[in-house]
């Protein structure tokens, strides 16, 4: 295993399989015991095996042969438990059980395992893995005991029940033909009433809630209570510019309808098992605005908690007024986090104070399709002193400075362009507004234009900024 790689977390079947675990002292016995239940056939290579080995091996829960380990003991055999503390011993496990495709776990011994075991937390039949890899073994356990106090508040061991009666209830429904795999009507009619009723100290009347849902299953087509959604601002750019309420409500999200403005490594922060849906929309391309209304109403209703996560802010020229009427009119919860706009924050990042009171009294966000074009404002804000925040401006911002010039802005006018804000490919350029009508914006989409006296100021030096400066008098 590379050392920089994300381990893969299997639940492996070893029903009837050959487990070889080569040391039988205190580590190989304790990797015995977790062994034990998982139905292996468990044999035990150790001259002088331990007490507790021994035991085990006279109850016939595992078989001991007292002496070293050889080659053909690997033939057959599904897992190696090499639990010599000896890498060089572990070494040679490892090169006799691949001929033989043994798979190896070395215990504290990472360069020489195929897999390494998760610390796990058990709730009935149901198991929490915990892993690092193999890089801290002592991590993995520290957090199994941190979890396992937190766990133990929400879950109580007493929870076997709920699961064994979940068991059967899909075996019922299965024979009946009237399986299928949904998750919302599982959760609202079974799971949930089935665990109020445990952590209420009425384990036997889990029996009756499985009796109800049954019952109840095949005719729950639309669950009892659908989802919501959640419309969260990303913020502009990097993903350590997204809010806490943000990043929450991703951690708890069912399904992940994203823009190709958010940070793809905010998508890290939802749980693994979440639905992440791309809907890029761009200038002439991806997903139109009536599709994605009726996936983010769709989705609510089979259940889900649905974020749709959105660049900056969901409410500046994000359409996310749209989205917001569409989910309320279909009767669902609605949820608005606001994000950092890159209106606001690319000209921070560049170090640009829109309202440096020195040099400009108020600051207007605008779209620089429609204001390159149509928008009737702009003989008035060319005549004001307000800074001119233009977004989607990468192809509009020539014809946007000639309608500023036409109208009365000066030649010498500053602008700056802030390009993909906040993420390590920030770029900053300086230009006069002459410049601009003359050859455009320097860079493609995305790219925050400002205009004003404001635009020539250098500001605090940032990380990661590139800042071209063409100073003009
Ligand atoms: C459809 S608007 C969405 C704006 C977004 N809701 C916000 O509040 O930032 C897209 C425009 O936002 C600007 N933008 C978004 N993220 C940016 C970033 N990281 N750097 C520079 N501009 C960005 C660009 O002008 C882009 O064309």
């Amino acid at each position: 295993m590379t050392e920089h790689s994300t381990p893969y977390l299997l639940a492996w079947r070893l029903v009837g399989r050959s487990v070889v675990i080569v040391g039988g002292g205190s580590i190989g016995t304790a990797k015995a015991e977790t062994l034990l239940d998982s139905g292996a056939r468990i044999t035990v290579l150790d001259p002088t095996p331990s007490a507790r080995m021994q035991d085990l091996a006279r109850q016939g829960r595992l078989q001991i042969k007292q002496r070293r380990a050889r080659p053909t003991d690997m033939v057959g055999v599904a897992l190696v438990v090499a639990a010599t503390g000896d890498s060089r011993t572990n070494r040679r496990l490892r090169r006799w059980a691949k001929p033989f495709g043994a798979v190896v776990n070395a215990v504290d011994d990472v360069n020489n395992c195929d897999v390494t075991v998760p610390a796990v937390i058990r709730r009935g039949p149901a198991t929490i893995g915990i892993t690092t890899g193999g890089a801290t073994p002592a991590g993995a356990r520290f957090l199994r005991e941190e979890l396992t106090q937190l766990v133990g508040d929400a879950i109580p061991e007493t929870v076997g029940p709920l699961f064994e009666q979940a068991k059967a209830a899909r075996a019922h429904l299965r024979e009946r033909g009237e399986y299928r795999y949904d998750y919302a009507a599982w959760r609202q009619l079974y799971f949930e009433p089935g665990l109020e009723a445990i952590r209420s100290g009425r384990p036997a009347a889990v029996d009756e809630v499985r009796r109800r849902f049954e019952a109840e299953f095949a005719g729950a087509v639309t669950p009892l209570r659908s989802g919501s959604v959640t419309l969260v601002g990303a913020g502009p750019g990097g993903a350590d510019l997204i809010t806490l309420r943000g990043a929450r409500a991703l951690g708890t999200a069912d399904v992940v309808v994203y823009d190709r403005l958010a940070d793809p490594e905010l998508l890290d922060l939802a749980p693994p098992a979440a639905e992440r849906i791309p809907v890029g929309k761009g200038k002439g391309f991806g997903t139109t605005q009536d599709e994605i209304n009726a996936l983010l109403v769709d989705k609510a209703l089979a259940g889900n908690k649905v974020v749709r996560l959105k660049g900056g802010d969901p409410f500046i020229f994000g359409r996310g007024a749209e989205e917001l009427e569409a989910v309320s009119a279909a009767g669902i919860e609605a949820v608005v986090v606001p994000g950092v706009s890159s209106a606001l924050g690319g000209p921070a990042l560049a170090g640009i104070p829109l309202t440096d009171r020195r040099l400009a009294s108020s600051f207007t966000v605008i779209s620089g399709h429609s204001a390159a074009t149509s928008d009737p404002c702009i003989a008035s804000l060319a005549a004001s002193d307000s800074t001119l925040v233009v977004l989607m401006a990468a192809s509009t911002a020539d014809a946007l400075s000639q309608r500023l010039l036409d109208a009365g802005r000066l030649a010498s006018e500053p602008v700056a362009f802030i390009h993909a804000a906040g993420t390590d490919a920030q770029q900053v350029a300086r230009r006069t507004l002459a410049e601009v009508a003359d050859a455009g914006c320097p860079f493609p989409s995305p790219t925050v234009m400002v205009v004003g006296p404001v635009a020539a100021s250098v500001g605090a030096p940032q990380p990661d900024v590139t800042a071209e400066l063409l100073l003009h008098g």
